[in-house]
């Protein structure tokens, strides 16, 4: 694996617009449990309750969201990891043109990333938004209201229904977003993939876009994804563990000078 970290270093030191695409992986170091892994969300809780048409249709499946919310208020205290500082390092070197992620949970604004330099592909959870006026509301001021037996809260203003301003499956993504994501993408020199099965789409598509415009590109991620054979690097571990040893030999490389 050392080999792997010096060829991640030797790749950042050489490139200047970096992207760096995160998925659920990057925050589990974090206490945020991701979906796929061994009691990750979708083994306690059933993805069908969170596409859009059954969120809207069904009181149900609106009581299971905010259980679930409340249940994660680790989402509310959760604090970036090592992997999310190694990621803000690069935007102190002035490497990193974006990240593109497909979390909610705000770790990489919180670690140092400016908000604008963080493409929410799906959202984020700090908000819910009211289906029928359109207004927004802090998401910890509505869990205030989810009682024991998880009430659903409803729209303070016009009592309309209150969704996560998180994409829900069936549910288009921000489309200025997207398509800025696909744009940057498409004009990177290096795209390093932490923590992400590659399997959700469109999001998916972006280390593809990356590597078909010339880009290198890098997997950090504990286990297999279908674009590991795509990738000039591939490292296997914990993005906590290996993010700072590959800012460590950043460092020392950039100081031994050009090699
Ligand atoms: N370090 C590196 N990789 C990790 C770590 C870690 N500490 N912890 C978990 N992983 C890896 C897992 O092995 C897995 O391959 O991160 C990946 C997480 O994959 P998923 O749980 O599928 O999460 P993600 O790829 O972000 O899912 C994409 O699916 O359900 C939707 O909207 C949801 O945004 C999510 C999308
Ligand atoms: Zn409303």
């Amino acid at each position: 694996m050392t080999e792997q970290i010096e060829l991640l270093a030797r790749l950042i030191v050489r490139s200047q617009t970096i992207i760096v695409f995160t998925g659920a992986g990057v925050s589990t170091e974090s206490g945020i449990p991701d979906f796929r892994s061994p009691g990750g969300i979708w083994s306690k809780y059933d993805p069908e309750d969170f596409t859009i048409q059954r969120f809207v249709s069904s009181t149900e499946a609106r009581r299971s969201f905010w259980k679930m919310s409340a249940e994660s208020t680790l989402l509310a205290g959760a604090e970036p990891n090592p992997a999310h500082y190694a990621i803000a390092e690069l935007h102190g070197l002035g490497k990193l043109d974006c990240v593109i992620t497909q979390n909610i949970d705000d770790l990489h604004q919180k670690s140092g990333v400016p908000d604008n330099m963080v493409l929410e592909l799906h959202g984020n959870m700090r908000r819910v938004v009211c289906l029928d006026c359109r207004n927004r509301f802090p998401l910890p001021d509505m869990l205030s209201e989810v009682s024991e037996e998880t009430r659903v809260p409803d729209c303070p203003g016009c009592r309309g229904i209150l969704k996560p301003d998180a994409v829900l499956f069936g549910e288009q993504l921000p489309i200025v977003t997207l398509r800025e994501a696909t744009r940057r993408a498409q004009q990177c020199d290096l795209f390093i993939v932490i923590g992400s099965t590659l399997m959700v789409y469109p999001a998916a598509y972006m280390p593809t876009y990356a590597a078909s415009a010339g880009a290198r590109l890098a997997i950090v991620n504990l286990t297999d994804t279908p674009l590991d054979h795509e990738a000039e690097v591939v490292i296997r571990g914990r993005a906590g563990e290996i993010m700072p040893g590959v800012m460590n030999c950043v460092r020392r490389l950039r100081s031994s000078g050009p090699d």
